[in-house]
């Protein structure tokens, strides 16, 4: 019989991270989680607030790349399972500041992935069953045109620092499987969204600039095409590739949710307006749709065949877009001191340079 599952998951108290704590700390399961993460700017413990440390929990502050670190955990804790969220995960902010992104995302995978090796090598205790789960991104696949999806064959194509770092990360993971025989697996996922999404992303920048009457800033032409999927489907399917999935084995996950940027934003204006009325001004929310210069290298579409995970694992996304933004867009108005406490924290310096707010 398998032993309990005691699961390193690194970067547990970003976006998805935190989410992925919650359910797995939650009824159905019985795991151990240590919590590793390095506080970034991206990291915030108010995303696990309610969540007390005890026989199934411990969060440790650290970074991935701290070799030592990772070590004495390891050993410590008998780590069987390894689910690998920490990185940097912004694509604007690669391409003003590329540095961390190679750090954390190349240097620190390949540190833990190191971590791992050793420690299941020397004492066997890892994986016990277990595996290292990679989570990785749909962007390191590159742009789609008009037509097609990405399969789990589609070679390889980054475009931005962030892309690039992440292929890199995936290539290293998937090197320790057929070099070294480590259980590895890799899931590469479309673009989320859902409660704790650091409101730099787009849905919940749109969310708090669109609730305060600020300028919605739409790179572009706003046709870039993105697919869309709900955290909490995300996570469900990150447990299942844990449970059911085949070692060496990538798998897409996606939400088969196609939208154009505009459309995202008019969308999130829209249930705002009913929600809230319109605007001071008497004017629709859409009315702050401001087009500014495009990013850099913007890819232009994403959409993710997720075929595999479908038919060998039995995984589905349950959540309709219509369903989640509304999910979505009522989670951040009851949680808007969280929001607050963001913007208003180092993330207003960061933000005023980039914008001249
Ligand atoms: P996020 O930026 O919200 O959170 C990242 C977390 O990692 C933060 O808590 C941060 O403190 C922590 N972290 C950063 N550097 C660290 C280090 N050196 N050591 C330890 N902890 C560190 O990111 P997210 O949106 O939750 O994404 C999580 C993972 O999922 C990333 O690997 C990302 O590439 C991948 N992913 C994200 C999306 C998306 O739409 N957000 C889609 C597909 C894949
Ligand atoms: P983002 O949430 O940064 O995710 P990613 O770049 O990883 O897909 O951006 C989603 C899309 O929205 C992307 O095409 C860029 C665009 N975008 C805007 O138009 N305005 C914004 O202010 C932001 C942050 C993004």
């Amino acid at each position: 019989m398998q032993n309990k599952k005691v699961v390193l998951v690194t970067g547990g108290c970003g976006f998805i991270g935190a989410n992925f704590v919650r359910l797995v700390t939650g009824s159905g399961y019985d795991w151990r989680v240590i919590n590793l993460d390095k506080l970034t700017y991206a990291g915030n413990l108010g995303n696990l607030d309610g969540l007390n440390e005890g026989e199934n929990y411990r969060f440790v502050k650290g970074d991935i790349c701290d070799a030592e670190l990772l070590e004495t955990l390891f050993t410590e804790e008998k780590i069987n399972t390894v689910v690998h969220f920490a990185a940097e995960s912004h694509v604007d902010r690669s391409i003003t500041g590329p540095a961390d992104f190679i750090q954390t995302n190349i240097v620190g995978t390949f540190t833990l992935l190191e971590a791992a090796r050793k420690n299941w090598q020397q004492d066997g205790s890892f994986p016990q069953g277990g595996c290292f789960l990679h989570v990785s991104t749909d962007e390191v696949y590159g742009s789609l045109g008009e037509t097609g999806f990405f399969t789990e064959e589609t070679p390889f194509d980054p475009r931005s620092p962030y892309s690039a770092s992440k292929a890199s990360s995936d290539h290293l993971a998937s090197a320790y499987f057929h070099t070294y025989g480590m259980p590895v697996r890799i899931t590469n996922c479309s673009n989320n969204y859902g409660p704790y999404q650091f409101p730099e992303k787009l849905i919940p920048l749109v969310f708090n600039n669109a609730v305060k009457g600020k300028a919605l800033p739409v790179y572009g032409d706003g046709k870039n095409i993105r697919d869309w999927l709900f955290v909490q489907d995300h996570c469900e399917a990150i447990a299942e590739v844990l449970e059911k999935g085949e070692n060496g084995q990538c798998y897409n996950i996606g939400g088969n949710n196609e939208k154009q940027n505009i459309e995202v934003v008019t969308i999130i204006c829209d249930l705002l307006d009913k929600k809230l009325g319109p605007l001071e001004n008497g004017e629709p929310r859409r009315s702050l749709i401001t087009y500014v210069t495009d990013r850099l290298g913007h890819d232009r579409r994403y959409a993710i065949d997720a075929t595999r995970i479908s038919s060998q694992l039995g995984w589905e996304p349950r959540v309709t877009f219509e369903e989640g933004i509304a999910k979505t867009v009522d989670w951040y108005l009851d949680n808007q001191q969280w929001v607050e406490n963001i913007v208003n924290g180092d993330y207003k310096l960061y933000y005023e340079k980039m914008y001249k707010a």
